[in-house]
């Protein structure tokens, strides 16, 4: 599962280029969920090119809001279910960090979208927490949120450092893939109906270190911000991921 997180980039003329450069480069394969995730204001200019390119590539969004009505500025999930959106990433550092985003805002989302949409629930230490060798009871602090749920097979972790993203830093594949399966452990005994979910590693990927992550047991797939603005790129990954590259 290879997922692009466009965060506040992206234009009309972005999206054409992006499709054209991702077909000079993609190796059609069966074996993998690709997934973007635009703006809201370029989910239909991307399904359009989407389908008019015959490409199976699913689309979702980056975040979505409680509930509708008086809520200026607010996306909600009837909004996102009507331009046939699969999935939904919540909890991404930068929501919870330039947004406030807390643990019972996810919590209060994952009751309204849970069994609606497909789910990236993003979770990740800081630098200094990392630093302090905090990462494990953090990451079990922000999984609360899915204490005693029922949960669809559907619902995935992005493991996503706050100091990896953006920065060209990123823990060893060795270190994710122990921490991926710490994550899956305390899903698993949390969730009413034990599952173990996919876990996507998240922060600095790109098409030279992608390999070394995959290579690892845990590490279900990447969802990846800088390098999937460009089409070629983005598509490298993809193709080291299905093994056809
Ligand atoms: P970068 O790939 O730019 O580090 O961003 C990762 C990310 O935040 C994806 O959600």
């Amino acid at each position: 599962m290879i997922v692009a997180n466009w965060k506040c980039n992206g234009s009309k003329i972005m999206i054409q280029d992006w499709i054209s450069k991702f077909k000079e480069t993609y190796v059609t394969s069966n074996n993998s969920y690709i997934g973007i995730a635009p703006s809201y204001i370029h989910i239909e200019h991307l399904s359009n090119n989407l389908k008019a390119n015959s490409l199976d590539i699913t689309y979702g969004v980056q975040n979505i809001d409680l509930s509708s009505g008086a809520r200026t500025s607010a996306i909600s999930l009837e909004m996102v279910q009507d331009m046939s959106c699969n999935f939904s990433i919540i909890g991404h550092s930068e929501m919870r960090i330039i947004f406030g985003e807390t643990n019972e805002n996810i919590s209060e989302k994952l009751d309204l979208i849970a069994k609606s949409l497909d789910v990236i629930l993003c979770i990740g230490e800081s630098a200094e927490e990392n630093i302090n060798n905090q990462t494990r009871e953090i990451l079990k602090q922000q999984l609360e949120v899915i204490n005693g749920r029922d949960l669809s097979q559907s619902f995935t972790i992005a493991y996503e450092p706050v100091w990896a993203i953006g920065t060209g830093k990123t823990p060893t594949p060795n270190q994710i893939n122990d921490i991926h399966k710490f994550i899956k452990d305390v899903v698993q005994s949390s969730t009413v109906n034990n599952i173990v979910p996919k876990v996507l590693y998240g922060g600095s990927v790109n098409e030279n270190n992608a390999q070394s992550f995959f290579n690892e047991d845990y590490v279900d797939g990447a969802l990846i911000g800088g390098a999937s603005l460009n089409g070629n790129s983005f598509a490298k990954i993809v193709n080291i991921f299905n093994g056809v590259n």
